[in-house]
């Protein structure tokens, strides 16, 4: 990760404006997914409920963005869980994420409709077939916030998320929520998986739209 530059303001010049031609190992994730075999395990009074789900999840890259000297690419994302039994959303999460090419650094930002949200991060090459991110409350670079009731309740104390590619095109997740909830000895291992299928291409960001748009000759 190495020592931040003395001049924290000035930005990176030749920021590429084509954030598809810059994810690296978040290429593979761009365009619009689904999954029918997902498999939830949460925590419900009577002990843990085990539930199959029906995910989409859209992820369409941002313009590059810089803090100071540090330039990032990333994929704004928005998944949404559905159950064959039922109705109303089972899940529903947004968030950022982001890579940045001079050191790999990776995060993903989740944020979820019960007052909660992730910072995770790890490190990962342009070519990496596996992505990992991980949170833990308390900590001020990779952590979690949650509103007072779920520090009550049920406080998470981790979060995980790991990706691997399939050689067909597909991914995969895990994911890991250890929660303690309240009046309960052991953490509770809140867990995820899903395979998803991309349905449709990503949009080009923005500014990369712009900018071709500018490169294309008059017309006589
Ligand atoms: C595929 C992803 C996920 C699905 C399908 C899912 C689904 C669920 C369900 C069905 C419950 C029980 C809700 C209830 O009884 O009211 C639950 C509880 C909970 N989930 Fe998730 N969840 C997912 C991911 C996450 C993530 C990533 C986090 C946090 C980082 C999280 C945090 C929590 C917490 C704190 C609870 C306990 C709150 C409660 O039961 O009222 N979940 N989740």
């Amino acid at each position: 990760m190495g020592a931040f530059p003395d001049d924290i303001f000035t930005e990176p010049a030749n920021v590429d404006p084509d954030t598809l031609a810059n994810l690296g190992p978040l290429r593979r994730l761009a365009g619009v997914w689904e999954g029918r075999k997902g498999i939830d395990l949460n925590p419900k009074a009577e002990g843990p409920e085990r539930r199959k789900f029906i995910e989409r999840i859209e992820f369409q890259p941002i313009d590059p963005q810089t803090n100071g000297p540090q330039l990032l690419y990333g994929l704004r994302y928005h998944v949404h869980i559905n159950t064959e039994e039922e109705l109303a959303t089972f899940h529903d999460q947004i968030g950022y994420w982001l890579w940045e090419p001079a050191t790999g650094l990776l995060m993903q930002s989740v944020t979820i409709p019960r007052g909660q949200c992730v910072l995770a991060g790890g490190h990962a090459a342009a070519d990496a077939q596996t992505l990992k991110v991980e949170a833990r409350r308390g900590s001020t670079e990779f952590g979690i916030v949650s509103t007072a009731f779920l520090e009550h309740a049920f406080r998470t104390e981790s979060y995980s998320l790991e990706i691997t590619f399939n050689p067909d095109g597909s991914w995969r997740y895990v994911s890991e929520t250890m929660l303690a909830v309240r009046g309960q000895a052991d953490l509770f291992n809140h867990r995820d998986v899903n395979t998803l299928v991309k349905v449709a291409e990503p949009e080009p960001n923005p500014l990369a739209v712009l900018v071709s748009a500018q490169e294309k000759p008059a017309r006589a």
